[in-house]
């Protein structure tokens, strides 16, 4: 057993119209006796495509060489051009109802976007209801200051790779903070703009419910690449992320709506799919308003589980996992072709007095 014969071998693997070995896929190989460890790059991070590519070799291996254990590592690879600002796009994540499922879209599309290798930030902007201390098991964290160029900046907690600001990390949990518009948006301002980032490739933005004072303080903020707007296929909601789609659209805020994600799409009973918010809602809301359906997210039990204990689903290396890994690369997709498409988005000069500062 050589690494030569070995090559020769996993040649008739195919990948993207080519083989796994000429593409240059196989980043190592270790032979000790009978144990083959094999390290692989590929784009597609999905567990299906990933077991595709595992079993494929496997096969192959296990045709020419009796005896053999085979172990295959993946390493994800990045594709995307780089600029050269600190922070490349920043998503801002919304809806129009509340609990329809920004905070637990969020925090698993940033652990998504960082299982695929990004670096990536999440701004919990509910101020009046941070939730995603919880999500992330960072409850009772305290973010260190650190002096960066003579200035005094906040250091984002780290919390599975992910590097996280909260309201909710100045305040003690039991107590509900009966901020006043003005208060609550200077302290959304300082959180975006006093915190060590660092080099970014995505920056999530998890929003309050509603259409009010602290979206307009965001934009006026940030120069947002785009947004996403959450919703439920249950009528209610479906008005109130119309209601969020316009502000967007609005003429002093223009900001792109890169996507809709429908939540809560439906509930597997006995493998019987269970409509029940309704069925088609995000998918009509998206012909209607002409914009992508990024994706129908199933009401899962363990999404509100790992959620609950802090472990967001997206952590897992399973079918549910994968569901928001192929959200990710979805939204990933859509900010690369607005990029292409649309100029940097420019920060929003409010001109009439909406309590803002
Ligand atoms: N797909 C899902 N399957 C199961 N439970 C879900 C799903 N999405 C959200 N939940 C649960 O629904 C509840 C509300 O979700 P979440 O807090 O993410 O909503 P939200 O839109 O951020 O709410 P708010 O408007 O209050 O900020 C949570 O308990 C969450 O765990
Ligand atoms: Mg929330």
């Amino acid at each position: 057993m050589d690494k030569e014969k070995i090559l020769n071998v996993l040649k008739q693997v195919l990948i993207d119209n080519n083989n796994l070995v000429d593409s240059g896929s196989i980043k190592n190989i270790s032979i000790d006796n009978n144990n083959i460890k094999l390290d692989v790059s590929i784009e597609n991070p999905t567990l299906q495509f990933k077991n595709k590519i595992r079993s494929e070799i496997k096969g192959v291996l296990e045709k020419t060489y009796d005896n053999v254990s085979i172990v295959v590592d993946f390493m994800i690879n990045k594709t995307e051009e780089k600029t050269t600002s600190d922070i490349q796009n920043i998503i801002a994540i919304s809806s129009g109802k509340g609990g329809v499922g920004k905070s637990t879209i969020s925090s698993n599309l940033a652990i998504a976007l960082q299982k695929q290798g990004f670096s990536v930030g999440l701004i919990d902007a509910d101020i009046y209801g941070p939730s995603i201390p919880l999500m992330f098991d960072a409850e009772g964290e305290k973010p260190k200051l650190v002096n960066k160029n003579n200035k005094s900046l906040m250091a984002p907690v780290i919390s599975y790779g992910v590097k996280i600001m909260s309201i909710g990390f100045f305040s003690d949990g039991s107590n509900a903070i009966v901020w006043r518009g003005p208060m609550a948006t200077k302290a959304l301002k300082q959180m975006i703009e006093q915190t060590d980032w660092g080099k970014l490739d995505y920056l999530l933005i998890d929003l309050p419910p509603g259409t009010s004072d602290i979206h307009l303080s965001l934009v006026q903020t940030l120069s947002l690449t785009g947004a996403i707007v959450v919703t439920t296929p249950q009528p209610v909601a479906l008005i109130d992320a119309r209601k969020a789609i316009d502000m967007f659209k609005m003429k002093q805020i223009n900001v792109p709506v890169i996507g809709l994600i429908e939540n809560m799409s439906w509930c597997l009973i006995d493998n019987n799919k269970h409509y029940i918010f309704g069925r088609d809602g995000g998918k009509n809301l998206s012909a209607s308003e002409d914009i992508l359906l990024l994706a129908e997210i199933p009401l899962n039990q363990s999404i509100r589980e790992a959620a609950d204990i802090g472990r967001p689903a997206a952590l897992q290396e399973t079918e549910l996992g994968d569901v928001f890994v192929k959200l990710s690369q979805q939204v990933r997709d859509s900010i690369n072709s607005r990029n292409k498409d649309l100029p940097k988005t420019k920060k929003v000069e409010i001109t009439h007095n909406r309590g803002c500062n």
